[in-house]
């Protein structure tokens, strides 16, 4: 399958390198480890971004359900501050490839679908996230990244369905390097 927008492809890719340092949800400390090759998170890999739920704040618990691939719906229970990235991570949901990037906004494989209701309260998105989702696929008019959606008391009992396929726009980069090797 084609990612959407090959221009915003291109002009992305020229920031392919470049390392956001994403303004986190506020409760978490923002952790970035710079990606060896390109390459994050594995797909089948996870680790913790903070502390377990517990061992810090007196941040309220969120319940949220992730509705899978495979139609399975994963819940959770968030710390309010938390993004919905550290939430499948920290509660290590298995959720195929999600997160790739570890939120640096390069991958899109953390793309979510809100519900309609959810998504028109949902912060504003940023110009660098419409860009990365831009990039996704099966893009819809309530989608969003993960790791850019913080996690707010208001938001219990938020479903969120993941999309049916993943992109990870450093891999088409990977193989356009190559390609012209
Ligand atoms: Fe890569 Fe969100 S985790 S863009």
């Amino acid at each position: 399958m084609m990612a959407q927008g090959t221009a915003g492809l291109l002009r992305r890719g020229l920031n392919i390198s470049k390392t956001f340092f994403i303004p986190l949800c506020g409760a978490t400390q923002q952790h970035h480890t710079p990606a060896p090759h390109g390459l994050g998170r594995g797909f089948s890999s996870t680790h913790k971004l903070q502390d377990a739920p517990g061992e810090s704040s007196s941040a309220e618990q969120v319940t949220v359900h992730f509705i899978n691939r495979d139609g399975e719906r994963l819940t959770a229970t968030a710390t309010e501050g938390e993004s919905l990235l550290e939430v499948v991570v920290n509660q290590n949901l298995a959720i195929d490839g999600f997160g790739a990037c570890e939120g640096t906004l390069a991958c899109s494989t953390c793309h979510l679908i809100f519900e309609k209701d959810t998504f028109q309260k949902l912060d504003a998105i940023s110009d660098e996230e419409l860009d990365m989702l831009d990039l996704a696929y099966g893009l819809t008019e309530t989608s969003r990244l993960g790791c850019q959606v913080c996690v707010k008391k208001s938001m219990d009992g938020l479903t969120v369905r993941v999309p049916m396929d993943v992109s990870d726009i450093r891999n088409q980069m990977e193989v356009g390097k190559q390609s012209k090797q």
